[in-house]
């Protein structure tokens, strides 16, 4: 069964609030009650989804339902006054529903990455989890030798990508 993809709208914003709940509540036990996630998510999404950039969300639904999501945000560097492209992209909260797997995830990554190409973009960056790599791998992500990351958060349960580890997305 086909599921269009499109940007979100602010109409948009409880339910892709549920299915964030949905997503991480599947990795790991939350800390915090379903309802008063869903509402703060569901105004951090309405603010951000009100006004054109830095943040873009793409949606896949099928009869009139969201079965999955795909967040974006534009990240802009320094003016620079060598050639040099003068923003970066990170992807996250990539999510599908189960039932609706096979394809729809592939499609929201064209999607960003279209989005990405036309800002001029200059490099894509986004934590897999293990099973989602080859996905990424096939649109053109690398490990990259030169990229630093100091993890500062020691409790998060959720870890970067790590020798053997899981990632957070
Ligand atoms: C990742 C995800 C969005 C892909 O959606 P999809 O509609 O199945 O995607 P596609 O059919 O277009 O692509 C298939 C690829 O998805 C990835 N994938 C498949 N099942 C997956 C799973 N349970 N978890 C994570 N990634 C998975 C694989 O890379 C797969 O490629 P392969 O066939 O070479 O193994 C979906 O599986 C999902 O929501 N997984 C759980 C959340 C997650 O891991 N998100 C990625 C965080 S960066």
């Amino acid at each position: 069964m086909d599921a269009p993809i499109r940007l979100a709208t602010v109409a948009d914003a409880r339910a892709l609030a549920e299915l964030r709940y949905e997503f991480r509540a599947s990795i790991a036990q939350p800390t915090e009650e379903r309802e008063a996630f869903v509402a703060r998510t569901e105004r951090w999404m309405t603010d951000r989804l009100r006004v054109p950039g830095p943040w873009y969300c793409w949606v896949a639904e099928r009869e009139d339902v969201i079965v999955g999501n795909l967040w974006m945000q534009l990240i802009e560097k320094v003016p620079n006054p060598i050639p040099e492209q003068e923003c970066h992209a990170y992807i996250t909260n990539v999510y599908v529903r189960p039932a609706a797997r096979g394809g729809i995830g592939e499609r929201l990554l064209e999607a960003a990455i279209a989005t990405a190409r036309e800002a001029r973009v200059d490099a894509v960056i986004l934590w897999p989890t293990e099973q989602s790599r080859s996905l990424y791998a096939r649109h053109g992500f690398a490990v990259r030798g030169d990229l630093l990351e100091a993890v500062l958060d020691s409790e998060r349960i959720v870890a970067p990508q790590r020798e053997g580890g899981e990632s957070v997305t």
